[in-house]
């Protein structure tokens, strides 16, 4: 490995200490932020990843209301819980962990949560903001990958970046972001997918690479240019282990590359609280 490495975790410290003082004073104006979670069935991954959250809030200073419906859960079930959060006073932002068991209509789910409550970010109220440039909560994964670039001063303004994957979490609101006319944005952006089987030829002549697929090793030494700032977006698990879009030998070629583990992923984490927060900041105003 010869690329400089591109840790997520000074991102994620940093964008969680801009929060503190702000979580302070909404608790001094009497408005401790609530972050809601609903775990529909009994995925161990996903009890994990909502365990983690939860502790996260309760050591952020935020409240953590949880409501976890069992596996045979219904779509009315799931939809009655949302409406309670939309309502309660107290709750300022809401998860709905996904994946969902095969029943439930997840986007069904999502249509029926509050945007300004949309914790995530993905609710098309949301989707349509960032395409429009308006305010709003940020889909978590982009927003932690921007901060990650302007953190580790990559510059994006002005050069070629390009998306491999246009899923809706991660390429498609990470390719509107990067467009947006602002100094940490302003890039010249590609995205590429399965309609593009030459898509090595657009990563070859990229400044910036990011992997959004969900296929492990997809990207490759060959698919780069000396020097290319190589982000890893992408992953999939098999049992507990992570498997990224970007093989490892990646970083022989690349100028800088997220590791492995804790690159993309404490940033995501961090977006979601700073989405949280803002949340309440507006409830709050
Ligand atoms: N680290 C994190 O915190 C975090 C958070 C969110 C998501 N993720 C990961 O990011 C990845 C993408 O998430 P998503 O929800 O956006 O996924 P998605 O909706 O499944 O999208 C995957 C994209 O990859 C493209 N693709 C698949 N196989 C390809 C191939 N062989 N060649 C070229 N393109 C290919 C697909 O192309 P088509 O559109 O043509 O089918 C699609 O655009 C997943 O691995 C997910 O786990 C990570």
């Amino acid at each position: 490995m010869t690329a400089r490495l591109l840790p997520g975790g000074p991102v994620a410290e940093a964008v969680l200490a801009d929060l503190g003082p702000r979580i302070e004073a909404l608790v001094a104006a009497g408005h401790r932020p609530g972050l809601g979670t609903i775990l529909v069935g009994d995925d161990s991954a996903s009890a994990g990843y909502i365990r983690m959250k939860m502790e996260k809030a309760t050591a952020l200073g935020l409240t953590s209301p949880h409501v976890h419906l069992p596996q045979d859960a219904t779509q009315a079930d799931l939809l009655a819980v949302v409406r309670e959060f939309n309502a309660a006073g107290d709750v300022d932002a809401v998860l709905i962990q996904h994946p969902t068991p095969p029943q439930i209509d997840f986007d069904a789910a999502l249509l029926e949560l509050d945007p300004d409550k949309d914790v995530d970010g993905l609710h098309p109220v949301n989707m349509g903001r960032l395409a429009l440039g308006m305010p709003g909560p940020v889909p978590c994964t982009p927003a932690g990958i921007e901060a990650l670039l302007a953190h580790h001063e990559i510059p994006v303004s002005g050069r070629n970046v390009v998306i491999l994957g246009r899923g809706t979490t991660l390429g498609r609101p990470l390719a509107l972001l990067l467009s947006q006319k602002r100094p940490t944005a302003n890039a010249a952006v590609t995205v590429v997918h399965t309609g593009v089987p030459d898509w090595p030829e657009y990563t070859r002549r990229a400044d910036v690479v990011i992997a959004a697929v969900g296929v492990p090793g997809i990207l490759r030494p060959e698919h780069l240019t000396p020097g290319v700032t190589v982000v890893g977006g992408g992953v999939r698990y098999e049992g507990k282990r992570l498997l990224p879009d970007v093989d490892e030998s990646c970083g022989e070629v690349a100028g800088a590359i997220t590791p492995r583990v804790g690159g993309v992923g404490p940033t995501t984490i961090a977006m979601l609280f700073r989405n949280a927060v803002e949340a309440a900041e507006r409830r709050a105003a």
